[in-house]
């Protein structure tokens, strides 16, 4: 089982991840909890991309697009191993952000094509402004009409593709709850 938490910066996605981990843990799953970027020699060179302030220009974001699908392929072999093994795997992150922050173009799909997609991908969704204010202080290179268009792409993907959307605008603790019910029914669990 491949679970994907998806969201714009600051939606809440390693504050949930964590708590789904632990969660999983103690109901006796095995889990493995992968992140993107990863780190990788190519997930640390994004990382420090993405600290440019010309990090949302149309032409860095391409050359991102590339290098996130690079690091994904060599993420796969490692998410395909631990399901071999039996394992849940929750991922901060899938192919869905480059599609929402890249510019869900052909040739991204094409060069995707090795990710595996997700079983189950929650989007935490919030507003941008809510989300900037939790930001503050880190250094982060969206503001708010960036990280609009992306919410918006998010809930078009959300609609195509049957993400569940949970309301990240909630409690740290009523937004875990909301996530283990999603994922308890995937698993077959009682919560
Ligand atoms: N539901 C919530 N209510 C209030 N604050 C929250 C909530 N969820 C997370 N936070 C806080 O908001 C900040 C951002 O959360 P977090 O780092 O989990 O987001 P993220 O989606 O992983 O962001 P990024 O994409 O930048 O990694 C943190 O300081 C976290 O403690
Ligand atoms: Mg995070």
């Amino acid at each position: 089982m491949y679970i994907c938490l998806e969201g714009i910066d600051g939606s809440g996605k390693s504050t949930q991840i964590k708590l789904l981990e632990q969660w999983l843990y103690n109901c006796g799953h095995e889990v493995l909890r992968v992140f993107e970027p990863t780190d990788s020699k190519v997930g640390r060179l994004i990382r420090e991309m993405l600290r440019n302030p010309h990090a949302t220009d149309e032409n860095f974001q391409r050359t991102l697009g590339l290098l996130f699908a690079a690091d994904r392929t060599i993420l796969m072999d490692k998410i395909i191993d631990a399901e071999v093994e039996g394992k849940v795997v929750i991922s901060d992150r899938c192919f869905y952000s480059s599609i929402a922050y890249q510019n869900g173009a052909e040739w991204l799909s094409q060069i995707n094509k090795f990710a595996r997609k997700p079983d189950l991908v929650l989007l935490l969704d919030l507003e941008p402004e809510t989300a900037l204010m939790r930001c503050e202080g880190k250094d982060s290179f969206e503001d708010r009409s960036f990280l609009e268009k992306i919410r918006k792409k998010y809930l078009k993907l959300a609609k195509e593709e049957e993400f569940f959307v949970v309301n990240a605008n909630n409690g740290i603790n009523k937004v875990h709850e909301d996530i283990k019910r999603i994922v308890a029914r995937r698993l077959g669990m009682c919560v």
